[in-house]
Order: C-alpha cells, then sequence, then structure tokens
C-alpha cells in the first residue's frame, strides 16, 4: 500500500467516492450532525458574524481592535493586536467571538498581522477556551489532552486545526500562548455549523471500567466537558461528539487511546434498578421528533442494545407526567453497532429524561442525537473558495450512519458493495503491479493521507465512523490544509529571501532577559521584509539593501570591475573591523589609470590619494564571500556624484578587497563636531566655523545622492552624518561604513547578540515591523538633516535611552500624540523644519520622495 501511487489512488477514489454518496444518502444523515460535512466559515472573513459580536481583552490600538481579528481581512492595521506584550506569566489576552446561537465547531483558522508586507506579528501557539452561556468557561483540550494548540510559523498564512473533539458552544475566545515575550497578533475564522440539536448538556453517571480477557476497557467519557464528580453534571462529551464508534467497543479510530475509548458505558452489577438516566437539557423548549441513540451489540461480550427507553419532558418548570416509551427489536444476530431511533411524539420540552433498560450486563452508547422542530443538517459540501475548509480532501469521510430501521437492506448493500471493492482493490493492486514491471518507474508514494484515506475508506463501510483524524499527528493533519491554500501573487513567502535579521519580537524586550527561545530560532526569519535582500557586509555592516528582482542582475559571475594592484595602496590607519574584515585608509598611486573616463578625482596628477579598502579575512566563510561579491557588484552599479565610487577590486589573491573613494575631510560627523557656527562663539573661541549655506548645501547634496539612490530602488539603511564624506569645499559623498567603527558604537543598539541598528536613525516601522524602504530612508535623513543643522553636537534624542527610544517607537505607531519629536535646531529656518517634520510622518506614504526634498532644499538655499 504504501509504494501506491498517487494515480492509482486516485482513481479508486473514484470509484468509492460515488458509493459511498449514494451509500450515504440513503441514511437518514441530515437528522444529526455530520463533522466531515459541517466544515462552513461561520464569518469571520464573509462578515457575517458582526464587529458588536467580536470582542478582546485588549487592544493595542484603535486599528488594532478585536474587530480586526477577521481571517483574510486587511482592514484596520490588519489583525488584532493585544496592548500588552504577552508574557508567560500573562496568558489572559483573548479575542472573543459571539456566534449569537450554539454552534457544532470541527475546524479553527488563524492567521497573524501581514498588513500588505508591513506586519509580521503571529501566534506560535494558542488556547482556545469556549462558552455556551457566556459564564462558564471551558479550556480546550485535544482527545490526549493537550491545550494548547500550533498556530501559525508566519504572518500571512493561514492555518487551519481540525478541533477534535470539536466543540459545542456560542461564545469561543482565542488565547495566544507563547513561551518568550512577544508581540502577538491574531486573525481567525470558526468553522463548523449551527447546533440544531440544541442540547447544552446532559447529566449521566460515570461510565465505567470492564475487564476483559485482562484487559482493562476504560468506558468513561473521556472528552466531557463538565463537572465529574460522582456524576457528570452540566457538560456534553463523547456522547455528542459526531463520532460513532465501532463495532468493536475495545477499539477506537482514535490514535494512541486506550480500549473503549469510543463508549460511554454501564455494568447492570451498579444500576440495581436496571436502568441507567440521563437528563438532557436544552437551550430552549422545543418540539421534538426523535432520539436516535447509537449502541454497541457486541452480544458475544454480553454488551447489548437497551431492551427499553422511557423518557420523561419538562417543558416549563413541572415533568410531564405521561412519559414516552420505546422497546426496540432485540437482535441476537448481528453484532453491529448501531443507531435506535426512539420516537418522541412531538413532546414539548427544554428538559428531558430518559431511563435505559439493560437487557444484558453492559450497556454502551456513542453518540445522542435530538431531532427537533423541522430543523435539518446541511449535507451538502460547502463550496470550496479561499477561507473555506476542504471539504473533500482525502481522510474526510462523508458520515454513515445507518438508521436501524434500514439496517438489513442497507447491511445487503454494504456486503455488494464490499464485494465490488475488494474485486475493484485487486485488480487496481495487479495493474500497478503489472504496470511496475512494465514501466520500471518508480512512482513514490505521494502522501500517506492517501493511503490513510483509503484505510478509513473501506473501514467506513463496516461502521458508522466518520473520523477524520486517524492521520497520526496533528501536525500532518495541518501541514495537508497549509498545502491546500496556495500563496497568493502577494504573498511570495518574503521570509525565504531575508536572513540575518534580527527578531523584531526582542527589540522591546528588556535585553538583560534571557529568551530561551532566542538561540534556538537563530536564522528563523521574523522581520518582514517584502521585498528586499539583505547583504551584511564584511565589516558587519549592513550594505545597500536591494530590490530582490534586481539581484537576478547580479548573479552573473562577472566581476565588472578592474582588478587593482595591491603593491600600489599603503596602509595609513584602520578605519573599523568587523567579523568578517576590516577597513582601512589607505594611500594609493596612480589610481587615474584605473578609472573610467566620466569620473574624475579632485587631485592633480601624479599625486597620491586616499581610499577606503574594505577587506574580506583570508579565513571568511563561503556565505561571507558571497556577500562580499555581491557588494562589489552592487557597488560597481553606482555611478553619482554623491555616492562613494568603487575604484577598484584585488580578487586575484586573498584578502579579496575592494577600493573605495575616500574624502580627505572624513566623515561629515566629525567634520561638523570639529566646527562651530558662524557667531559670538566662533569669533571668541577662534573656531573654525560652518555657515549655514554650506550646511544647507551639504544637505541637498545629501538628498541628491539619495534621489539617485531611491530612482534605482536602493534602500540605504543607515543614512547618518557619520556615513556621509567630506571632500573639498563640502562637496558630500554617501558612503556606508556599517557599523563597523568603534568611534560610533553608541549610536548603534545591540540586541541580544544579534544585529546592532542605529535605532536613532531608524523609522518607526523600521524598528517595530524590520520593514526597510526608501521612506524610511527618508525618515533617516529627516534626522541626519537635524544632525547637521546642530552641528553634531549631541545623539539624535540625547535625553532617551535606547529603551526609551524603542517606546517613543511604539507611540509613533499609535500615534496618540504622545510622540517625542526632535526639536528644531537654533539656526534651523521653519521650511527646513517643516521639511524634517514630514519625514517622520507616521504614514509612509506622506513622507516626501527624495526628489521633493532636493527640490525644497534648493529653492530654500539663503
Ligand atoms: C444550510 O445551508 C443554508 C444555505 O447554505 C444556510 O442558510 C443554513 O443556515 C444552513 N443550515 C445549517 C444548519 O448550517
Ligand atoms: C478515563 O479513563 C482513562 C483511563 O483510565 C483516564 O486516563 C482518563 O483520565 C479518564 N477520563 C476521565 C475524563 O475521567
Ligand atoms: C410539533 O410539530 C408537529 C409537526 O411539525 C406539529 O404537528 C405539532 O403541532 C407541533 N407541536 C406544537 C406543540 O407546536
Ligand atoms: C445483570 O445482567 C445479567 C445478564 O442479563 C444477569 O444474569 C444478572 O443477574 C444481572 N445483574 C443484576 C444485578 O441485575
Amino acid at each position: 500500500m504504501k509504494a501506491r501511487s498517487r494515480f492509482e489512488m486516485n482513481h479508486l477514489w473514484k470509484i468509492i467516492f460515488p458509493l459511498s454518496l449514494l451509500l450515504y444518502l440513503s441514511g437518514n444523515v441530515k437528522s444529526q450532525v455530520n463533522p466531515s460535512v459541517c466544515r462552513s466559515p461561520l464569518g469571520m472573513s464573509g462578515r457575517q458574524i458582526l464587529d458588536e459580536d467580536i470582542s478582546a481583552s485588549s487592544q493595542w490600538s484603535e486599528s488594532t481592535a478585536a474587530k480586526y481579528g477577521r481571517l483574510d481581512s486587511e482592514e484596520g492595521d490588519g489583525a488584532w493586536c493585544p496592548e500588552s506584550t504577552i508574557e508567560p506569566e500573562n496568558m489572559n489576552e483573548f479575542l472573543q467571538i459571539d456566534l449569537r446561537s450554539l454552534h457544532f465547531i470541527t475546524l479553527v483558522g488563524t492567521q497573524g498581522r501581514h498588513a500588505g508586507g508591513i506586519g509580521n506579528e503571529f501566534a506560535q501557539t494558542y488556547k482556545i477556551k469556549y462558552s455556551r452561556d457566556g459564564s462558564r468557561w471551558i479550556s480546550w483540550r485535544n482527545r490526549q489532552g493537550k491545550e494548547v494548540i500550533e498556530g501559525n510559523r508566519n504572518a500571512y498564512d493561514i492555518v487551519l486545526k481540525d478541533l477534535e473533539p470539536p466543540i459545542i458552544a456560542r461564545f469561543v475566545r482565542f488565547m495566544p500562548v507563547i513561551d518568550h515575550s512577544m508581540n502577538v497578533c491574531m486573525r481567525v475564522e470558526l468553522y463548523g455549523c449551527e447546533w440544531l440539536d440544541g442540547l447544552v448538556s446532559y447529566n449521566a453517571p460515570l461510565g465505567q471500567e470492564m475487564i476483559l480477557h485482562d484487559q482493562e476497557v476504560y468506558l468513561n467519557d473521556s472528552v466531557y466537558d463538565g463537572a465529574i464528580l460522582y456524576s457528570m453534571t452540566e457538560g456534553l462529551g463523547q456522547l455528542t461528539d459526531g463520532m460513532c464508534g465501532l463495532d468493536d467497543f475495545t477499539l477506537s479510530h482514535v490514535y494512541n487511546v486506550w480500549p473503549g475509548y469510543d463508549y460511554v458505558g454501564w455494568t447492570n452489577e451498579s444500576f440495581p434498578n436496571g436502568y441507567v438516566e440521563i437528563m438532557f437539557e436544552f437551550d430552549r423548549t422545543r418540539n421534538f421528533t426523535t432520539m436516535k441513540v447509537h449502541c454497541n451489540n457486541m452480544f458475544s461480550q454480553r454488551v447489548k442494545v437497551f431492551q427499553k427507553v422511557v423518557c420523561y419532558f419538562r417543558s416549563d418548570l413541572d415533568w410531564e407526567p405521561t412519559p414516552v416509551s420505546f422497546s426496540p427489536v432485540m437482535d441476537d444476530v448481528n453484532p453491529s453497532a448501531r443507531f435506535v431511533t426512539v420516537s418522541l411524539q412531538n413532546h414539548m420540552a427544554s428538559a428531558i429524561k430518559c431511563q435505559y433498560y439493560f437487557s444484558d450486563m453492559w450497556m454502551m452508547f456513542s453518540e445522542i442525537t435530538f431531532q427537533s422542530d423541522t430543523a435539518m443538517y446541511n449535507t451538502t459540501l460547502a463550496p470550496r473558495k479561499t477561507g473555506a475548509p476542504p471539504n473533500t480532501q482525502p481522510g474526510d469521510n462523508p458520515v454513515h450512519k445507518v438508521d436501524d430501521s434500514n439496517t438489513r437492506i442497507l447491511i445487503g448493500c454494504l456486503v455488494a458493495i464490499i464485494f465490488i471493492l475488494v474485486a475493484i482493490i485487486v485488480i487496481i493492486l495487479w495493474r500497478q503491479v503489472w504496470q511496475k514491471v512494465l514501466e520500471k518507474v518508480s512512482r513514490r508514494m505521494l502522501d500517506d493521507e492517501l493511503t490513510a484515506s483509503l484505510s478509513i475508506q473501506s473501514e467506513a463501510f463496516s461502521c458508522n465512523n466518520n473520523l477524520t483524524s486517524s492521520a497520526p499527528s496533528e501536525q500532518e493533519s495541518s501541514s495537508t490544509y497549509e498545502r491546500i491554500f496556495p500563496l497568493g501573487a502577494d504573498y511570495q513567502e518574503p521570509s525565504r529571501l531575508v536572513r540575518k535579521l534580527p527578531d523584531v519580537s526582542q527589540v522591546s524586550e528588556d535585553t538583560a532577559s534571557k529568551s530561551p527561545q532566542s538561540s534556538t530560532q537563530e536564522g528563523v526569519p521574523h522581520y518582514a521584509e517584502a521585498d528586499i535582500v539583505n547583504l551584511q557586509g564584511v565589516t558587519g555592516g549592513n550594505t545597500y539593501a536591494v530590490p530582490a528582482v534586481t539581484m537576478d542582475l547580479l548573479s552573473g559571475k562577472d566581476i565588472p570591475i578592474e582588478e587593482f594592484p595591491r603593491k600600489l595602496l599603503t596602509f595609513k590607519e584602520k578605519l573599523g573591523e568587523g567579523q568578517f574584515g576590516e577597513v582601512h585608509l589607505c594611500e594609493a598611486e596612480d589610481m587615474e589609470e584605473f578609472m573610467d573616463k566620466d569620473f574624475s578625482f579632485d587631485v592633480s596628477e601624479n599625486q597620491t590619494v586616499l581610499v577606503a579598502v574594505k577587506m574580506l579575512r583570508a579565513d571568511a566563510n563561503k556565505n561571507a564571500r558571497n556577500d562580499f561579491l555581491k557588494e562589489i557588484k552592487i557597488m560597481s552599479r553606482l555611478k553619482d556624484p554623491n555616492i562613494i565610487r568603487l575604484l577598484g577590486v584585488c580578487m586575484s589573491s586573498d584578502p579579496l578587497c575592494m577600493i573605495t573613494e575616500y574624502m580627505e575631510n572624513g566623515d561629515l560627523n566629525q567634520f561638523l563636531s570639529r566646527h562651530e557656527p558662524e557667531g559670538m562663539i566662533a569669533l571668541l573661541s577662534n573656531a573654525p566655523t560652518v555657515s549655514y549655506s554650506n550646511l544647507q548645501h551639504m544637505a541637498t547634496q545629501i538628498a541628491s545622492g539619495m534621489k539617485y539612490l531611491s530612482s534605482l530602488n536602493f534602500v540605504h539603511r543607515d543614512l547618518a552624518t557619520r556615513n556621509c564624506l567630506v571632500g573639498k569645499n563640502y562637496t558630500i559623498k554617501i558612503a556606508d561604513f556599517g557599523m563597523s567603527r568603534n568611534l560610533y558604537s553608541g549610536d548603534y543598539y545591540r540586541i541580544q547578540g544579534r544585529a546592532v541598528l542605529p535605532i536613532r536613525w531608524m523609522s518607526w516601522e523600521s524598528i517595530l515591523l524590520g520593514k526597510f524602504t526608501t521612506a524610511s530612508d527618508v525618515w533617516a535623513f529627516g534626522v541626519t538633516l537635524w544632525e547637521t543643522l546642530t552641528f553634531c553636537k549631541e545623539q539624535p534624542y540625547s535625553q532617551l535611552s535606547d529603551e526609551q527610544v524603542i517606546e517613543n517607537t511604539g507611540e509613533f505607531f499609535r500615534d496618540q500624540r504622545r510622540q517625542i519629536y526632535l526639536p528644531q535646531p537654533a539656526m534651523c529656518p521653519d521650511p527646513i523644519y517643516k521639511l524634517m517634520l514630514s519625514c517622520w510622518h507616521r504614514n509612509a506614504k506622506e513622507r516626501p520622495s527624495f526628489q521633493e526634498i532636493h527640490r525644497v532644499l534648493l529653492e530654500n538655499t539663503p
């Protein structure tokens, strides 16, 4: 069976499915819930659930309120996010849905916050609580007793989970569970159908234990959700989980459980009256037509259908004096489990009490259903659309519940069908063997689910069972669903492209607190950068990030720049150092010979020029080498008067190096720190000065260089005065030294051994969401402009600690006017400060482009 090809399986499936449908329609299946059909979305994505019925323990902001927690919806800020960071000791955040009436819920779907690429919060695990009356809340557990459900692994995929056992409830709460601090957002959907039985609880004596051939058979109600003391009260459980037991009560479809799992059973030894009384309570007064009891009848083990049942009805407060009683025909021939239908003769009631009389030593029930009014369950498969769960995937089987009135006919049919099936299977196997011999083609089994489906499917004919989860583990069934939702064009797995980025969830975390996950999750992308490939510079700095598309252009092997003879370089000083290399300031001779015609140095003939030489250590690993080559390819494409040029490379031998321009006045930060504004102080201290018009000239050049970068869709990610070099006559060229220079280590914020980030220059969305775009470069430009106009005398937000800067970022996100902006520098004219403020607009789209910035700076030239 394992080696069965998909083709053959599909073939078999095509034959089985119509047959099963035939059988399925012949049974009276509309009268009880069918978990494999009851899987329609209940209206989070489809909006049948109203905003007012969705609530939450808290919200991070108006735009992440509970009503935005709808699966597949991108409204507001894209999801529900609770206010506080969810910590292990604080797991009480929840998103609550009121379905307005009782529903049978078989499946849940969750999704994180993607928000068109800027969101990256999701719940890796969560729990579910539910309530039928809004006051008693019950924690959902799976059949193995586990409460925690595996949730999402990224912000965009929908993950569906079967609820085994299903939930019968009006209110459902999703409670994110995290084992380390992180921000969580959720979008959810519930799948199921209305609970037409209307049953709210049953009270019954505890199920008992049977010793059968020295084997213990536990006939307790293993999924009962009420109180269990001397009896079971106020709950629902196995008798309403939509799952019928097998003919042999010691067996079960459920994986890894004890014998007797599917049944609740009692022995006459403990019931001197000769009956077991079960009381059923309903949501309202109903007009009852029938009750169906699924009983075991394995008479060889002294288990039999009840001999007689007597039911009493209560409509208002009083029990009606006249009960209904019914005695099924005893069957000592056929040992199969069956539904026994009891007519309730249109009694009106909100509670029913039934006494089931023993006909042998044991009585075992696996389901009890009630039919009232004229309501019928839908049996048509829900239409398959996005957001709707698959109903016909292999592993789901229509329920085959056999009415005992039709039993004989059906048994005949069954036997015939089983014969046909066996014949078909034999033929198919035979053909397959021959095909294999002939073709010698090894067709690998594609999925195990198909095999599983076959075995369940064939068993489904011999018993009334509809269990879907005989797949060995939850994991497998969920992967099926993940496959069923193809990523849309907008969701091209950004995570594949992004590595080495810091985990955004760690940003807000106290850096001192150790997170057990952070070390194991190294390399797991949390940052949602939809279209950016990050290149980690060899010196530990990040180089320009480039759009993913241009990476194709870079994939060629050729180095598009000339080899430079190493011997012409003379070491002067070390500019910086990183994990994989160093940056040296060198003098180079005869540089002109190596340059394009369109490039001219601002030095006279035969003079040496200053160059920065970035070197890759000989022992650097392969990744670092590849990144180095990419960096060279990117740098070689940048040709602008305000961007540092790549002059040459040394690739013929180790250490690999790239040679870029350097400017005689060093970087802008140091340059301005050495200078003073024109005025009294400068006069008195005799310090060198820079006029305002020269400051503005420099800022305009930075804007111009950035305009060029942005026109190529290059994102700098670390624009700051420390990364701008100053030449003669206040010429400016933008470079990127990354964070390798000790001089500026204070400008970067280290996140738990991960990358360091220039948080004081970063936009809120870069810090919180890991989103780096031209608009975030614009933000950084605003800060750079501020630095320039304050002569770099202090760090931006110098009065705030790093943690406070990150808090301030949260205020920018919330936008409740509590965020702190950098103040207007003394010499900054109003229009320029206005320009600065516009760079820090919350909405990235409303920030000016570099073209506009460049234009405004030119227009305001003094
Ligand atoms: C059955 O389907 C119809 C239409 O699809 C829907 O209006 C109705 O609520 C469904 N009933 C149940 C019990 O799910
Ligand atoms: C039912 O019996 C099994 C086997 O002893 C036990 O593990 C389980 O906890 C019981 N369940 C309940 C709800 O009592
Ligand atoms: C209950 O339903 C049946 C069939 O629809 C109807 O004949 C009868 O009148 C109803 N009983 C009450 C009390 O409404
Ligand atoms: C239980 O049922 C068996 C078989 O019908 C019978 O022999 C036995 O006496 C019954 N025990 C009690 C206590 O009623």
